[in-house]
C-alpha cells in the first residue's frame, strides 16, 4: 500500500445489502471505490453490533484495493491479532476507546498494518500530538459513531489543525460520516484525502444496477475537483 494524497473514496459496507457482501464489495470496486471501508461496531463502544473478526476475513478475498477496517469497540487490544489474521490493510481504533493509544497503534504496527486513530467529534485535534509518529491515518468523525445515514457535523477547523500538524508526514485524513456531494468540497479544502461514504454511495442502486454506486462515487469526486488548486 503506498502513500498519495489523491482523493479516495471508501464506501462503507454499512450501507450495502446485508445478505451479499461479496457482490456488493465487488460492484463497488468495478466502479471505482478507491478503498473498502469496513466498520466493526461492539454494542458497547458504540450502540450498535455489526462485524467480527471471522466476518471480516470472509470479506477479504473479495477486496482487491484496501480493505480499510474502522473498530468501533472497546478494548481494542484483544483483537488486533485476530484483525490482522483477517486480512485488514488499516486497522483504525478510537483515541476515546481506552487509556493506552499509544500501545494500541504500536501493536498495529506490530501485527503488520497500517495504524489509523479514530476522533469522536468532541475530540480536539491536539489529542493527537503525541501520537502522530505512530500514526499511517486520523480519521475525524463527522457524525457520532454507530449508525449510516445520519446529518454532518462541520469539524472544517478540526480538519484544517491536523493538516497543519501533519505537515510533510505521510498520514491520510480521512473523514467519516454524512460525506455526499455537499459536504465533500467542504472537507477536501480542509485538508482530507480518504472520503468514507455509506449512503451516498450505496442509495439508489443495487448489485443488480451497479451503475448507481458509479454515478454516486463520480458526484462526490467531481464535487471535489479543483478544490485544493
Ligand atoms: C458511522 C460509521 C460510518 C458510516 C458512514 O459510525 O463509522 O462509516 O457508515 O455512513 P454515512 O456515509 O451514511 O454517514
Ligand atoms: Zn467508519
Amino acid at each position: 500500500m503506498s502513500f498519495d494524497r489523491n482523493i479516495k473514496i471508501a464506501p462503507s459496507i454499512l450501507s450495502a445489502d446485508f445478505a451479499n457482501f461479496g457482490q456488493e464489495i465487488q460492484a463497488i470496486e468495478a466502479q471505482g471505490a478507491d478503498w473498502v471501508h469496513i466498520d466493526v461496531m461492539d454494542g458497547h463502544f458504540v450502540p450498535n453490533l455489526t462485524f467480527g473478526p471471522m466476518a471480516v476475513k470472509a470479506f477479504r478475498p473479495h477486496v482487491k484495493t484496501v480493505m480499510d477496517v474502522h473498530l468501533m469497540i472497546a478494548p481494542v487490544d484483544p483483537y488486533i491479532d485476530a484483525y490482522a489474521d483477517a486480512g485488514a490493510d488499516v486497522l483504525t481504533a478510537h483515541i476515546e476507546a481506552g487509556p493506552h493509544i499509544h500501545r494500541t497503534l504500536q501493536a498495529i504496527r506490530g501485527a503488520g498494518m497500517k495504524a489509523g486513530i479514530a476522533l469522536n467529534p468532541g475530540t480536539p485535534a491536539e489529542a493527537v500530538a503525541h501520537l502522530l509518529d505512530l500514526t499511517d491515518l486520523v480519521c475525524v468523525m463527522t457524525v457520532n459513531p454507530g449508525f449510516g445515514g445520519q446529518k454532518f457535523i462541520d469539524m472544517s477547523s478540526k480538519i484544517r489543525n491536523l493538516r497543519a500538524m501533519i505537515g510533510d508526514r505521510p498520514i491520510h485524513i480521512e473523514i467519516d460520516g454524512g460525506v455526499d456531494p455537499t459536504t465533500a468540497p467542504l472537507v477536501v479544502e480542509a485538508g482530507a484525502d480518504v472520503l468514507v461514504a455509506g449512503s451516498a454511495v450505496f442509495k439508489g442502486g443495487s448489485v443488480d444496477s451497479p451503475e448507481v454506486y458509479g454515478e454516486n462515487m463520480r458526484k462526490i469526486r467531481s464535487a471535489t475537483q479543483g478544490v485544493w488548486a
